[in-house]
């Protein structure tokens, strides 16, 4: 049976409040999660609060692992943009996860296609992701699955959107500085997750997370797949 929960935040604290509370419940359930995550600037309050509850001894993290959904291609761990930067500086050094518990596309690694397989063999080996957090992007992708023609369903080097180069040029010094490639998590992994919690924040997400919530399922809406997944919670500020 297919589930959808949709809670309509009251602000974005709140939002990132009963996102963080999902994963910590999941977290205490089971101590050994594996949990898919998502960087951009939607998630940062999430993590903020898992931070903060993981310092109160509220949250134990020695035992979970994770999996980050996407990787620009060609920046390195220590590159202030790139997503490995991102979930050290963020969550995990503030956190007591294992650092070898935790895992990002190597954006830098010389076999990309082999890189790409070892991601999925290595969540596949797990069991599969108990808990995927994601974001959604203005053009629906989710990771970094842009519309397509179909939907790429393993881990994959794709060729960046103009839009997705625009939005996210704001993180960097101008849109020439960002990289056109990415490595990202395919549609099998995010489907496979047990549990998907969706965070969308701003008005400027309503339309498009209308599409991908109520329109036709289709590649060219990336996040439109999630209509078909068992246990799928949308957390929306401003954005329904
Ligand atoms: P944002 O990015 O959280 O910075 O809006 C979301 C995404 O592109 O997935």
């Amino acid at each position: 049976m297919l589930f959808m929960k949709i809670i309509k935040a009251t602000d974005y604290n709140d939002m990132s409040k009963k996102a963080a509370m999902i994963i910590s419940a999941q977290v205490v359930l089971n101590p050994h999660s594996v949990l898919g995550l998502a960087t951009g600037s939607t998630p940062l309050g999430t993590y903020a609060k898992l931070v903060e509850w993981c310092n109160k001894g509220d949250l134990d993290f020695s035992d979970v692992i994770t999996f980050n959904l996407d990787e620009y291609r060609g920046l390195t761990s220590e590159h202030e943009q790139g997503y490995r930067y991102y979930m050290n500086n963020n969550l995990f050094s503030k956190i007591n996860i294992k650092p070898e518990n935790t895992h990002v596309p190597n954006g830098v690694a010389n076999n990309i296609e082999e890189e790409c397989s070892n991601y999925d063999k290595q969540i596949s080996e797990l069991g599969g992701i108990s808990l995927q957090l994601l974001g959604i992007g203005h053009d629906g992708h989710i990771g970094f699955n842009e519309p397509a023609e179909y939907f790429e369903k393993s881990t994959h080097c794709v060729n960046l959107t103009e839009e997705t180069i625009k939005a996210n040029s704001r993180f960097f010094e101008n849109a020439d500085m960002v990289p056109k490639q990415a490595i990202t998590m395919g549609m099998k992994s995010i489907m496979q997750a047990k549990k998907i919690v969706l965070v969308v924040n701003g008005k400027d997400k309503k339309e498009i997370l209308n599409k991908a919530l109520f329109g036709p399922i289709t590649p060219k809406v990336p996040a439109s797949i999630l209509q078909l997944h068992p246990d799928l919670t949308v957390i929306a500020c401003d954005a329904l």
